[in-house]
């Protein structure tokens, strides 16, 4: 995936409720390594299978966003949380 275009797609389609990683409604669930580790979300597939699909109050962008666009965010999220946000 290609981080640099994951990063526009990120601020058009993430950033309300994960602005610099965050989780604005369910704090516990950040984008932080730490966390991803936690919950199980530190893979490429992990991430892309839930952007697609959605969770809870996350809403599914399967539709939305191509499977390459979902792809470029996921590889986006990696890198951010690798290094700190
Ligand atoms: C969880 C990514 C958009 C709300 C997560 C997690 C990831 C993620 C990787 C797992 C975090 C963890 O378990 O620590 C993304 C990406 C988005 C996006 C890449 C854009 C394509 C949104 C939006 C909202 C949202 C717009 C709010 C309307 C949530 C919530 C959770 C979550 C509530 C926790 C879900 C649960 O486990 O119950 N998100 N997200 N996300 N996200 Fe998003």
């Amino acid at each position: 995936g290609d981080a640099t275009i994951g990063s526009k797609i990120f601020s058009a389609n993430c950033a309300a409720c994960h602005l610099g990683g965050s989780n604005v409604i369910m704090a516990n669930k950040t984008l932080k390594k730490e966390a991803l580790e936690k919950y199980n979300m530190n893979s490429l597939k992990g991430i892309i299978n839930q952007v697609k699909k959605g969770k809870n109050a996350m809403p599914a962008f399967g539709g939305r966003l191509s499977d390459q666009q979902i792809e470029d965010v996921a590889t986006y999220v990696l890198q951010q949380a690798k290094n700190g946000w």
